[in-house]
């Protein structure tokens, strides 16, 4: 299997890409605009053909390479059925399955961060976007998050996962790049609650600020955004 992680300095986030092998089909989770032509190179240098990108939800820090890249390589656009995309070809549910040859990923719901938050389990790992972070979880204060859905979400879902299961977030600001089940349970402090109230109260009390550009960035996800728009944005 191929299996790679790219780093988004600006952003700090995580993209996927996943294969079954060199000159195979391929995946991509949780682009990032600025960084197409690095997944292109890297898609181009193995011989595989993008066939399906997934955003994990409607991003608030950076613009997604979902449909950029879906422009320049005719793959289909996934995200699940509660996204606000207006451009989503494929819209999941709860326990779908998304398949590329013999690789198969199952849709989580999992919401909290936005409402429109989705896990995908896959064998030995499971993609997180933010709804659990390495030592953390995604923020619950806008794009009708909630503490309480993040709480389910974490508790009731992901740690059922078996233990040894790899945790791939979509962010990390640390300098950590995967996490497991295991090691999430006994050292996240977030997770050192006793119940949802508990949770709700730490999520509440968390007062970040909002991330810059958020007010351009979260309708531009939804519009589905490409290169060529934001070069005429500037
Ligand atoms: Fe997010």
């Amino acid at each position: 299997m191929i299996f790679n992680q790219f780093f988004d300095n600006a952003s700090s986030t995580f993209t996927y890409l996943i294969s079954s092998g060199k000159g195979r089909e391929a995946l991509i989770i949780d682009p990032v605009i600025e960084k197409t032509d690095e997944y292109l190179k890297l898609l181009n240098k193995l011989d595989l053909k993008l066939v399906k990108v997934v955003d994990t939800h409607i991003h608030a820090d950076h613009i997604s390479g979902l449909n950029e890249l879906a422009k320049q390589t005719g793959c289909a656009k996934i995200m699940g059925e509660q996204s606000a995309s207006e451009v989503i070809d494929i819209r999941v549910k709860d326990n779908e399955k998304i398949k590329i040859e013999n690789i198969e990923l199952i849709s989580i719901y999992t919401p909290g961060h936005t409402d429109c938050s989705y896990s995908f389990f896959m064998k030995d790992r499971v993609f997180t976007g933010d709804t659990l972070l390495i030592n953390g979880t995604g923020r619950t204060d806008f794009q009708n998050g909630n503490s309480y859905d993040s709480y389910d979400s974490i508790f009731k879902k992901i740690l059922k996962l078996p233990e040894k299961t790899l945790v791939y977030p979509a962010h990390d600001y640390n300098g950590k790049t995967y996490s497991t089940i295991e090691n999430e349970k006994n050292n996240n402090p977030r997770l050192k609650v006793k119940s949802a109230d508990e949770y709700a109260e730490i999520m509440k009390n968390l007062k970040l600020s909002n991330p810059k550009m958020m007010d351009f960035f979260v309708p531009a996800n939804k519009k589905g955004l490409t290169i060529k728009d934001l070069d005429f944005q500037k």
